[in-house]
Formats: structure tokens, sequence, C-alpha cells
């Protein structure tokens, strides 16, 4: 069994990405930044979770290019809001032109700056549902800070959870991190958590609910 050609079989079915998302793709490539948007299966797993969940706000730590958040924002309720973080200021210029490009610039605010000092200024706010996708070392840091902006409800996901397999043998300060983040997870009794494998099963999310 390829796993490759289930991920394209999947694609075939759902229609995969739009055309505009493909040029943004496209143009980050061009422009040298990383291409590490979600894949497809996750952008889908994002849009059938919002579009159960309804949130009214959302918080997103690691914006790139905006593929992530222009996903999210298209399954929103209407009224509500994303708020999406993102250390680099290169980043952050594409990513701001592609939400006017995608006509959802007015759903989307983007706070440039390392996500740790944003994550402080954010304390009297509450979110409905959380992606965290920025880097990987600081992904304990991210739950305890994302865990006092939450409530009862609280969807929260966590992206590279496996790190390709990483975690089973870490090396380095990411894999050691994301081992870290998977046991607070799986210890942290106010959290209902699975993970669910991504990119043909090399890599992995984390989904928890808060209660
Ligand atoms: N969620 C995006 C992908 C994010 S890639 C998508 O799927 O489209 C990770 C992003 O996190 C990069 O743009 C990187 O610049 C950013 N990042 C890295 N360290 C960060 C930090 N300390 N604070 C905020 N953003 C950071
Ligand atoms: C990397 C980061 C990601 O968020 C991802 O989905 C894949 C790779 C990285 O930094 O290598
Ligand atoms: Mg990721």
């Amino acid at each position: 069994m390829d796993e490759q050609e289930l991920d394209t079989y999947a694609d075939s079915l759902f229609g995969g990405e739009d055309q505009l998302l493909q040029q943004m793709r496209d143009e980050a490539e061009r422009l040298g930044i990383p291409s590490i948007q979600v894949p497809s299966d996750l952008a889908r797993l994002l849009t059938v979770l919002i579009g159960a969940i309804q949130p009214k706000s959302v918080l997103e730590i690691g914006t790139l290019f905006g593929y992530s958040s222009i996903v999210m924002s298209r399954a929103l309720p209407p009224g509500a809001t994303i708020t999406t973080l993102e250390v680099s200021s290169k980043h952050a210029e594409v990513a701001r032109r592609n939400f006017g490009r995608a006509a959802v610039a007015d759903r989307i605010n983007l706070r440039e700056g390392s996500a740790l000092d944003t994550l402080k200024t954010l304390q009297r706010e509450q979110f409905d549902f959380v992606f965290i996708d920025a880097d990987k070392p600081s992904y304990p840091a991210y739950l305890d800070a994302v865990l006092n902006l939450s409530h009862a409800g609280t969807v929260i996901v966590a992206d590279n959870v496996w790190r390709n397999g990483g975690v089973l043998a870490p090396e380095d300060d990411g894999t050691h991190a994301l081992g870290t983040f998977n046991r607070k997870v799986a210890e942290n009794e106010r959290l209902l958590s699975t993970i669910v494998s991504t990119r043909d099963g090399s890599d992995a999310a984390m989904i928890s609910v808060v209660r």
C-alpha cells in the first residue's frame, strides 16, 4: 500500500487546494520562504474542526506566508477573528499581502514579534480555538501560555508532534521539546487529547480539548 497515493486520492476526492493558495505557495517558494505550510490533510482537518466548533476567536502561533490562516479564516462563522503571531517581518509582510488577495484581511489580526512576548500581551483574551505551529523548542512554553488563554471547550491543535519520528529518539532541541510537549499534554488532567497522523503518516498533529 502506497500512502502517498492515498493522500493524492484524498486530494482528488476533496479537490485539494484552490488556485489562489497554489499561487501563494509558488510565490513564497520564489521568495525563498520555506515550504512548511500545512499539508492538505491537516488543512482539511482544521477546516472541519472550525466548521464544527464555530469559534468566535482563533489564535495561531506561526503565520509563515498566511496559508493556514487563510484556510482557517474561510471556515469561520461571521464576525469571528483570527489573531496570528509571526516573528519574521519578511513572512509577516508576505502574509499581510496574501490576506488582502484572499479578501480575508478584515478577519485576521497579524501580530509581528516573538510569540512568547506577544502572548504576554494577550492576557485578557480567551480563545475558542488555537493552532500551535511555530518554532519547535518553544512548544512546551506555548502550551502553558495557551492554557492561560483557554476556557472549557477550547480546542488546541499542535502541528509536527512526531517530527518525522524524531520524538521516538530525540536528538536535537526540537525533538526533545516535542517529546516534552507531548508528555505535558498527556499528563494534563484539564486536557482530553489524541494524536492524528498527517503527511502520509510521517508526522502528526495533537488535538486537545480543554475540560
Ligand atoms: N502555520 C503556517 C506555518 C508556520 S511555519 C502554515 O501552515 O501556513 C512556522 C512559522 O513560525 C515561521 O514563519 C517562523 O518564522 C515562525 N516563528 C518561528 N519562531 C517564532 C517565534 N518565536 N515567534 C513567532 N513566530 C515564530
Ligand atoms: C518545519 C516546521 C513546520 O511547522 C513544519 O510543519 C515542517 C517543518 C521545520 O521547521 O522544519
Ligand atoms: Mg508545522
